[in-house]
């Protein structure tokens, strides 16, 4: 579910005399969905949004770990917001997300850089942590939470296009795959109650949203039981297992109640991705026939080592499960390459898992050890830089010839696309995406951002399809 470094400022004109506060967000969608979290809390204590930054009275960065490249960039920012703060003493800088939990007070104490530093289940806490600061104290809560959803919390859209939106579902991650902080940043898996999930859609619905994508680092896992952590779900009575609701029941629910909005979700865990899934895709049209389902290896070894729950050949047999199921569902992957120990032939593993698969678009990185996980207790960071690299080219290069290959049998074929902005490329185009996640790109005739549109493919990229024709 990590996408790479974004950073999204957000803003909305409020009256001057409030204070005012920027968010920006770093890493994954789950962060973006945080941050409108965040906002709402703030809004209640009477702050309004701002995107300049030397207009604040409050910056915050929600910040990522997944790799060191991420933190680093959080870091070069914060350098900047200094310069900033040197400026105006009033301004309060805050840390929140993965690195304000994998360095807790360190930032606070040790490098006295920031106000305040909160952690991914702590955000409740944040009105009476700017007490703190106002009081002179130390302001940070980095606990994590058997329980905390922010279920109730009507999260704040305020960087939105109106039409996209992410309901986040499920908290935390149990898997602990060896190289991966997530599980140590964000704590145990929980699920959030359906109904809370529901009302969220029904509002965004109201509201004209037209896609919902349901968001938790492994969505399959979601299951509901009356509240607590998943791995508790053992000590549960009979009754809360009879009316349970796993990810299956819960995509049901949300396509049958939305029938005409777009729903996907990410991210899904092979492990976890059960056949009812994959049937209640097939039953309902509205739910995008799309898959994110990171494999990060090719070779036996390596996912065994990695700690991932399943073998190459339990991999390809739900691939094969999902073609003949939804037989034009897009697959995408996350790869992880120069992994400890992988060798040349774990690496040709991973480029012929590639080759059979032919996945439609991916996520591929170098593996970046991480203080703290089993990897970098256990085992040594023993690929070499200028070998990471050269597999990381040559797997890049092999799924952008499978992309282009993929995206080549839309030619000729009509495709429905959602318009959702204008083209980076051209003012007289709107891209949107067809419900494999394509990027569509067509002329912009009398279509309206947030319509459908029936769109003719003439061409293509390896990352975008071009159209033409278009049926109104
Ligand atoms: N190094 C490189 N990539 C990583 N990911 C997670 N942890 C690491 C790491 N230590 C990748 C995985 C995951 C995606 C979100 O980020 O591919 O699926
Ligand atoms: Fe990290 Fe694995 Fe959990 Fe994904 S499933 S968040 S890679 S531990």
């Amino acid at each position: 579910m990590f996408t790479n470094i974004a950073e999204i400022s957000k803003t909305k004109k409020g009256i001057s005399n409030l204070k005012k506060f920027s968010i920006i967000s770093y890493g994954c969608q789950m962060n973006v969905s945080d941050s409108e979290v965040v906002a709402s809390i703030l809004e209640n204590i009477g702050y309004s949004y701002s995107d300049d930054l030397n207009n604040s009275d409050l910056i915050l960065l929600n910040t990522c770990s997944i790799r060191e490249k991420a933190e680093l960039t959080v870091r070069k920012k914060l350098e900047s917001i200094n310069s900033i703060k040197k400026n105006n003493k009033n301004l309060k800088v805050g840390v929140l997300g993965c690195m304000a939990e994998r360095l807790k007070d360190k930032f606070l104490i040790e490098e006295k850089i920031v106000d305040l530093v909160v952690g991914p289940d702590a955000y409740r806490d944040i009105p009476n942590l700017l007490k703190e600061i106002e009081d002179g104290n130390d302001a940070v809560n980095v606990l994590l939470s058997k329980e905390e959803t922010y279920a109730d919390i009507n999260p704040s859209r305020f960087n939105t296009n109106g039409i996209n939106a992410f309901v986040s579902i499920t908290r935390g991650c149990d898997n602990m795959c060896t190289f991966c902080i997530v599980p140590f940043t964000r704590g145990r898996e929980r699920s959030r109650d359906p109904k809370t999930i529901l009302n969220e859609i029904n509002e965004l619905v109201e509201n004209g949203y037209k896609e919902i994508t349901l968001l938790g680092q492994n969505v399959d896992s979601y299951l509901w039981y009356g509240g607590g952590l998943k791995k508790d779900y053992i000590k549960a009575s009979k009754i809360q297992k009879q009316t349970s609701i796993n990810f299956s029941k819960l995509l049901e629910l949300v396509a049958k109640s939305f029938p005409n909005t777009r729903i996907r979700f990410t991210t899904s865990n092979p492990q976890d991705m059960d056949d009812d899934v994959l049937y209640t895709m097939a039953k309902y049209s509205n739910i995008c026939n799309h898959i994110h389902l990171p494999v990060q290896s090719g070779s036996d070894e390596i996912l065994n080592k990695m700690n991932r729950k399943h073998t190459v050949f339990e991999y390809l047999n739900l691939i094969k499960k999902i073609k003949r199921i939804l037989p034009d569902c897009s697959i995408s992957q996350d790869m992880i390459t120069g992994f400890p120990d992988e060798t040349e032939d774990d690496h040709l593993a991973t480029l012929n898992l590639m080759d059979n698969v032919k996945y439609d678009f991916g996520f591929m990185f170098k593996y970046s050890e991480r203080p703290g996980t089993l990897a970098a207790r256990k085992l040594n960071d023993n690929v070499p830089e200028e070998i990471k690299k050269r597999r990381l080219s040559e797997i890049i290069d092999l799924q952008l010839k499978h992309s282009f290959e993929n995206l080549s049998k839309y030619v000729g074929k009509k495709v429905e696309v959602l318009i959702e902005k204008e083209s980076k490329k051209s003012d007289n185009h709107w891209a949107g995406r067809n419900p494999q996640n394509i990027i569509v790109v067509f002329p912009k005739k009398n279509f309206l951002r947030g319509e459908y549109a029936t769109v003719k493919i003439i061409n293509h990229t390896s990352t975008t399809l071009i159209g033409e024709v278009i049926i109104a």
